[in-house]
This record gives C-alpha cells, structure tokens and sequence, in this order.
C-alpha cells in the first residue's frame, strides 16, 4: 500500500483491499462504525475486520440531509449509551457527509476521540476525508465544524473501482482540482484518458497534493485556502440549486478561470476542455440547473472564504501555480457570466 503522511499524525493507506490491522494499534475497548445506506456492505467488512469485541454499527439517513446537527446528537446520544470513552474509536466508512459528521463527532465527544475513516467515494478519497476539516451544515454549508485529524484514511482502490460512472464523476472534480492546484503530471493523466484515468496514479497524486498543502497549513491560516479551488462559487451554487458537490466545484473552477484569464492570463479554455473532456459540466446549463446572480451573489456572501475586505478567490497563474485573491465585484460578474449565471 501507499503510505501517504501528514504532520500532526495523519496516515493516509491507499491500497487495493483492507488493510490488517485496519486501525492503527491502541488500547481502544470500543469501535463504534458511522455509515449511509449506500457503503453498508463495506462498512461490515470493516467491523468484521476490527479485532475487538465491542463493534457496533450507526446508520446515518441517506444523502447531505444527514450533515446536521440532529444527526450529530443522535450519534452522542449512542456513544452515551455505549459507554464509549476517550479511548474509544469513532470509524467513518462512506463519503464526505459520513466522513464530515463522524470526524465532527469525534473531534468533540469528551473533547476529542480517535478517528479512523475508510472513504467510500473518490470525493472524500481525494478531499473530504483527509486533512482533518470536520463539520455540518447549519443555516450555511459547514458553519460549524472542528479541525480534528483522523488517525489513519484507509482508501481500498478495488471499492473505488466498483463506483458508478456519476460518483466517479464527480469525485473527479475534486482530484483534479488537486492536479490544478499543485500536480501538473496528475492533470496530464486526465487530460490523456479523460475519466478513464488509472486510479491508482490519480489518487495517490491527489492525496499526495492535499497532504503536502495540509501539513504546511493545517488551520487554513494561509496556504490551504488553495485546496478551496472552484469553492467559492461552487459552494454557492451547492447551497442555491443542491448541484452535487463535485459538479458544483467543476463549475465554480471554470468560474475563477475566467478571472485568472483577465488578471494572469491564464488559459480557462484550456482548462474548460480538460473538464469536459472527463465529462464535468462548466457552466450551469451543462450541470442542468438555474441559477440567478442574486441568489448566487448572497450565497457567497454567507460564505466562510469572506473576510472584512471581501470575497476571496483562488485563481491559477498556471497549473500549479495558485494564488488567494481579493477580487472586485467587475471580476465576480464577469466569472458568473462565463459559466451561465445571470
Ligand atoms: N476541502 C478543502 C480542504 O480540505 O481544505
């Protein structure tokens, strides 16, 4: 297996298969497993594998409804009833809303338990598992949340392999979004074989990416904010008409392409084909949703990447060459004009 690390104790497994041990050594007497509908088969497979007696198993409801804080309660409410300690183990086998809400949970149940998470999807593969961001949505997408690293991602590639062709999709966004950011030779492998990509160059580029980012910036105090890479319209496209996260984030990066041409310019049509290329949509009539200015603009200004001077964006001076930058609202229409949105 690969063995990806990031400072502040983050192993990162990237594999075909499970792992054994599959949790890193502790005296833990208790493993409680957090899942969705749709990875329970690996999230049994994975209690099988967990060498203690005490394995129960916590179904969260389908979908990104399942990111709030009922859902967080209900789970403190098991870890009460279960006894679970601060030696304890909270293991997260799903997507990013499994991933994001199990890591919340155990980076505040009696102020921080372990956290081990098996992602189910490309997207929490290459992003939302790793790097220790945690959280739910409340009112705005993920206002409340927790840094908390997992102890260990164990990313089984034969589970990737199994996705459908739409979650493979739009997990896609994310991992190229890590090639954009920070991996030339990972862009390449997109750009010669579309979504057809060898998982096992892309993922352990893309995780390989992200760690480096995280390691040198953990609390996004600085460098990190490039990992939010198409996030800033994306984000808000999410909240305004439920695009999928890896669509919205495809649309959003073609958005800050167009003002990356007008401030550095760089080739957004370049880029625009790449993503289409894998199938991601670049505007929203592609994605096949509505989307007006205004509710977009607001949405935007909820967002965690304002601050006092204004909405911040990650623009390309090339690939591999990100730069944060405040940006005037001339730039931000013209980027909502070139991916459809008016
Ligand atoms: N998804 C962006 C980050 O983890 O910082």
């Amino acid at each position: 297996m690969d063995r990806i690390l990031i400072d502040g104790g983050e192993e990162i497994l990237v594999g075909r298969g499970l792992p054994s041990p599959l949790l890193p050594p502790s005296d833990r007497l208790r493993v409680l497993v957090v899942t969705q509908p749709g990875a329970r088969q690996v999230a049994e497979a994975v209690a099988e594998r967990v060498d203690i007696p005490t394995v129960e198993i916590f179904e969260l409801p389908d979908r990104e409804a399942a990111k709030d804080l009922d859902t967080v309660e209900a789970i403190y409410r098991r870890l009460l009833e279960g006894g679970f300690s601060r030696r304890d183990t909270i293991v997260g086998v799903g997507g990013g809303t499994v991933t994001d809400v199990a890591g919340f949970v155990a980076a505040t149940w009696l102020r921080g338990i372990e956290v081990v998470h098996v992602p189910t999807t490309l997207l929490a593969a290459v992003d939302a598992a790793i790097g220790g961001k945690t959280g739910v949505n409340f009112q705005g997408k993920n206002l409340v949340g927790a840094f908390w690293h997992p102890s260990r991602v164990v990313i089984d590639l034969d589970v990737l392999s199994r996705l459908p062709r739409d979650l493979l999709r739009e997990g896609s966004a994310e991992a190229v979004k890590a090639g954009l950011v920070g991996d030339p030779l990972l862009v390449d492998a997109y750009r010669r074989r579309g979504l057809d990509a060898d998982l096992e160059v892309v993922v352990p580029r893309a995780v390989a990416v992200k760690a480096r980012v995280v390691s040198a910036d953990f609390r996004e105090a600085g460098r990190r904010a490039v990992l939010n890479y198409g996030h800033t319209v994306g984000h808000a496209l999410e909240t305004v008409t439920g695009l999928a996260h890896g669509y919205a984030v495809a649309v959003g990066m073609t958005a800050a392409a167009e003002i990356a041409r007008r401030r550095h310019g760089y080739d957004g049509d370049d880029q625009r084909r790449l993503l289409q290329g894998m199938g991601l949509p670049v505007d929203v009539d592609d994605a096949g949703v509505d989307a007006g200015a205004e509710a977009v603009l607001e949405a935007m200004s909820r967002d965690k990447k304002r601050d006092v001077d204004g909405i911040r964006f990650v623009l390309l001076r090339d690939v591999g060459d990100p730069t944060v930058e405040h940006v005037t609202p001339d730039d931000v229409d013209a980027a909502l004009e070139a991916v459809g949105v008016r």
